[in-house]
């Protein structure tokens, strides 16, 4: 692999969400990041960086664009394109490209194969069965009893899992699918620590912890109504123990990682622990194989260390090298603002007005997901369309100018919780 210079990079971006508008903003206020391209895109990253179209699970394309645009380094934002390989695809052309293999991937592409590497590195976890048949489900559902949890096996978009009392639903959900894992419900507050990870065979695996965030996955106040991608999110978390980094980092990020090293598939890029704090003690209730969504705006928000190092690092197997990412002190508030139907359907050409509006506010800035131009509007093109993100001294102060951020802005059908970060 050829070593990019690290104080001018350029940068290509993958994906069209929130997260990768974070991404892209965070790369833009780098010094070091001297192109910056993104692919898809969407329109609020124009602002920032030079759009391209691509198929983002074409590792080829993906591929063939970085080298077009001398790409020192890649970074995929989303999992299809990740367990799909682009990131391998990318790499054979001798391009650094953040993000873990196909292989790798699959700790998210299958919740099964993620159980099996809790399993065997030791990590806690709830109690699970895979379950490929009505029987099967029909079993496990009577050992672990109400609330019941399935998880579709494969990737879902955030839609995968249901979370019920009623055992009907249970069972509706699991002959939808063809393989589910079925799981012991975990009580308490949910945490979601993110950590870059490197690989080389000289050190073995470099794990860094970015600070904890809490995301609000029910589209309705009160943790009612479906899953979502997610609603909104926080950074730092005051009330979570001081030593839950340490902890997670020792118990299960190191663990894990080693894991997937010593199976012949190491682990490189973001991985997202999805956290139960319960009565028992900390829990994983999922990985993922990439940056969260929201969570990762507010998280971007207060990051002080410059991101391309960060990244290039992980691709490159020289995390080690790199300074440990810190943090500004302050807070981060994300509120998500989601179209009409949302999450059933996602919402097409609602003008969407009042983003400067909400960016005079002091800390408010606006970060796009589901919008596109149509002329000279900008329209809503997805669920959830974007989010209005503040960082201020505390969480409150971050929070209220959020929440006074969204009153900016407006499109028919905008649907948003306002309990996000509330009474933290
Ligand atoms: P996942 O995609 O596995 O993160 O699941 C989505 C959401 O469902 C999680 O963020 C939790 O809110 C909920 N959930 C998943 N697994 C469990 C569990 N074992 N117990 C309670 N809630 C869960
Ligand atoms: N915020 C949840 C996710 O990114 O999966």
């Amino acid at each position: 692999m050829t070593s990019p210079s690290p104080s001018s990079l350029t940068v290509l971006v993958i994906g069209t969400g929130g997260r990768e508008h974070a991404l892209v903003r965070a790369l833009a206020l780098d010094p070091a990041v001297t192109g910056l391209h993104a692919a898809p895109g969407n329109p609020g990253m124009a602002a920032h960086a030079t759009l391209h179209p691509v198929d983002p699970m074409s590792g080829e394309a993906v591929a063939g664009l970085a080298e077009s645009l001398g790409a020192d380094l890649v970074v995929i934002g989303p999992e299809a394109p990740l367990v799909a390989g682009v990131a391998d695809a990318v790499r054979e052309r001798g391009i650094a490209c953040f993000g873990p293999t196909g292989e790798a991937a699959r700790l998210e592409g299958s919740k099964a194969f993620a159980k099996e590497v809790m399993e065997a590195a030791g990590v806690p976890t709830a109690r699970a069965f895979v379950c490929t048949t009505a029987e099967e489900v029909a079993a496990a559902l009577d050992e672990f009893g109400p609330p019941y949890v399935v998880k579709d096996d494969g990737l879902a978009a955030g839609k995968g899992v249901v979370v019920t009392e009623d055992r009907q639903v249970a069972v509706d959900h699991a002959a939808g699918c063809d393989q589910v894992v079925v799981e012991e419900f975990l009580d308490g507050p949910e945490v979601s620590l993110f950590a870059l990870c490197s690989w080389n065979e000289a050190d073995g695996a470099t794990v860094y912890p970015l600070q904890p965030a809490q995301d609000f996955k029910r589209i309705g106040d009160d943790d009612r109504g479906p899953n979502t991608g997610g609603m909104g999110a926080y950074t730092p978390l005051p009330w979570a123990p001081a030593d839950l980094v340490d902890e997670v980092r020792r118990t299960v990020l190191q663990p894990t990682v080693d894991e997937m090293a010593r199976r012949g598939t190491p682990f490189s890029g973001l991985l997202y622990a999805g956290l139960a704090l319960t009565s028992k003690g900390t829990r994983v209730v999922e990985f993922n194989a990439r940056f969260g969504d929201p969570e990762t705006q507010p998280l971007l928000a207060l990051l002080d260390s410059p991101l391309s190092a960060l990244l290039l690092g992980a691709a490159t197997g020289t995390l080690a090298d790199v300074p440990p990412p810190t943090f500004r002190v302050g807070a981060a508030v994300a509120v998500v603002l989601a179209g009409r139907g949302y999450p059933e359907t996602s919402s097409a050409g609602e003008v969407v007005t009042g983003i400067d509006r909400a960016e005079e506010i002091e800390g408010v800035h606006v970060i796009q997901a589901g919008t596109a131009l149509s002329g000279d509007d900008l329209v809503t093109a997805g669920g959830r369309v974007l989010a209005v993100v503040a960082t201020g001294p505390d969480v409150a102060a971050a929070r209220a100018a959020a929440y006074d951020g969204v009153t900016a802005v407006e499109f028919e059908g905008v649907q948003h919780r306002t309990d996000i970060a509330k009474g933290i």
